[in-house]
């Protein structure tokens, strides 16, 4: 009866302790700060440019970043560093964030920038998509 019990103890305290090494492998992510040429601007479109957005995103991003933008993109598993998760991000940044982010791309990861290829408006489309995701 009483090895039972501490048997028990032990088990929830290794659940304790798996529980808390799960937590720290889990990346605390600081969005970095906006450039200002790109701070404060806001999305000219509205909520109803998503669906337009949605065809933009089909086009040239889902094959990373994934159909519902959750970093699961066939061609993204193996890049390093992976797609970002979309959704978590949308989140926590702002629109300046988002735009700067897709019209200039992140130098030394395969995220290229899209200004040149994509036009303004696509990019703010993209937004109002990315806007919608969970
Ligand atoms: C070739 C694969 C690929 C394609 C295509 C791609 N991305 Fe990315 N994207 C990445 C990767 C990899 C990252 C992660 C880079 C990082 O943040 O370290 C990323 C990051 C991002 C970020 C976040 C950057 C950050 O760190 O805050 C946004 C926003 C984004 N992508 C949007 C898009 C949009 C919108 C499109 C389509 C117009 C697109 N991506 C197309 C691979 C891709």
């Amino acid at each position: 009866m009483e090895n039972k019990l501490v048997f028990t103890i032990f088990i929830l305290g290794m659940l304790v302790l798996a529980a808390c090494g799960a937590s720290q492998t889990e990346e605390a992510f600081t969005p970095a700060p906006v450039p200002t040429e790109f701070a404060d601007k806001t999305n000219p479109l509205g909520a109803d440019a998503a669906a337009a957005g949605a065809e933009v995103f089909k086009t040239n991003c889902e094959l990373c970043h994934g159909p519902q933008g959750h970093g699961d993109g066939i061609a993204g598993q193996s890049l390093d560093p992976k797609p970002k998760n979309l959704a978590d991000l949308q989140a926590i940044v702002g629109d300046d964030y988002l735009f700067w982010r897709i019209y200039e791309g992140r130098q030394g990861t395969p995220m290229v920038a899209w200004k040149g290829i994509l036009t303004d408006e696509q990019i703010w489309q993209a937004v109002s998509f990315i806007r919608t995701l969970k």
